[in-house]
């Protein structure tokens, strides 16, 4: 069976440039996106070159209005020194929310001194959500405790652990306005893969236990989650195999052509309904991100086409998966973007 979707929107990837456009680029990454069918993407701020200044943000607009495939979107970034950049970048209509890191990841923006978070939750007065990294019970209570006392709209990237699902519901439920997303691979991967595969199932944050993924699919069906989001964070398979000395290899694994086809394939399994991946791949990303689609832009699956992923078929630059042998039913057949094919 064919079926159209509206255009799919990612609210949570990586294209890398500028500064690490060996990795991924707007090309390669917007590409990506259509092959996987999202035909709207928002890009993270947390370059070699971050997204802290007007000059930063312009410069990526422009690059991403040469380059890009589909539609591009950008949260802004902060390291706490730059608040006074703020009310400039949410003013921007391509600018979809402001990224906070509280946890080490990728990249140098991770912002520990309270003084500084709590200047960057006052700072920002935009209807435009806060987003955080906030990994563990204490720092996604940080997080959700500053939202409440700043009236912030606040959204929980990358929901990974048993516990912080409860948390999100809990918060939900004393009529906090937050939103939570989960990641693909935290959906269909668990710790045991992270020891078969090494570096290539590393990412913050980390895989969990079986127990953790059941509960994330509870809350993906329940409708404590409200979106999924690929979390596309390409780095090079020489970077996964050899990490610096002493170090472990770069956090990340690329998603945006693989987050579709597993979640037909969860369909055909019972485990979702098609509505569930509109809702949580189309519908809630526009609501919590405010994104419209034209009603020309979508995308056409087969629900029963059936086939496997491999490395070399991907267009991503980076041209691996984690899931590079898993066979998958549903597959992307065209993308329109305002009509055109
Ligand atoms: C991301 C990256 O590489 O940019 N890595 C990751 O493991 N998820 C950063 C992030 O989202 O934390
Ligand atoms: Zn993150
Ligand atoms: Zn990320």
């Amino acid at each position: 069976m064919t079926l159209r979707f509206p255009g799919l929107i990612d609210v949570h990837c990586h294209l890398r440039e500028p500064g690490a456009t060996h990795k991924e680029d707007f090309i390669t990454g917007t590409k990506a996106a259509l092959k996987g069918g999202f035909t709207f993407v928002i890009d993270m701020p947390n370059n070699p070159e971050p997204t802290l200044s007007m000059e930063a943000l312009n410069k990526k607009i422009s690059l991403a209005k040469e380059k890009a495939f589909c539609d591009v979107g950008f949260h802004y970034g902060t390291n706490g020194l730059n608040t006074s950049t703020f009310e400039q970048a949410f003013s921007n209509p391509n600018v979809f929310g402001l990224k906070v890191y509280l946890n080490h990841t990728t990249g140098s923006l991770l912002i520990e001194n309270q003084v500084l978070l709590e200047d960057v939750f006052k700072s920002w007065q935009s209807q435009k959500p806060i987003l955080v990294h906030a990994e563990g019970e204490e720092k996604l209570a940080m997080a959700i405790s500053l939202a409440k006392k700043h009236g912030h709209r606040l959204h929980l990237c990358h929901i990974a652990r048993k516990e912080e699902v409860a948390q999100v519901q809990k918060a939900k439920a004393e009529g906090q306005k937050i939103t939570a997303g989960v990641c693909p691979h935290h959906l269909f991967m668990t710790k045991e893969d992270a020891k078969k595969m090494k570096g290539f199932a590393l990412m913050k944050p980390e895989l969990g236990t079986l127990e953790d993924q059941q509960a994330l699919w509870k809350g993906l069906r329940g409708g404590v989650i409200d979106l999924v989001e690929t979390d596309h964070a390409p780095h090079t398979k020489k970077e996964k195999q050899n990490p610096p000395a002493g170090g472990p290899a770069p956090f990340g694994v690329p998603g945006l052509e693989t987050t579709l086809p597993l979640l037909l394939t969860a369909v055909s399994e019972n485990r979702l309904t098609i509505d569930d991946v509109i809702r949580l791949c189309h519908t809630g990303p526009a609501q919590c991100f405010h994104v419209s689609i034209h009603h020309n832009t979508n995308v056409e699956v087969d629900l029963d086409a059936k086939y496997e992923i491999k490395n070399e078929n991907l267009h991503t630059k980076c041209k691996w998966s984690p899931f590079d042998g898993w066979k998958v039913k549903g597959k992307v057949l065209r993308v329109f973007l305002r009509g055109e094919k």
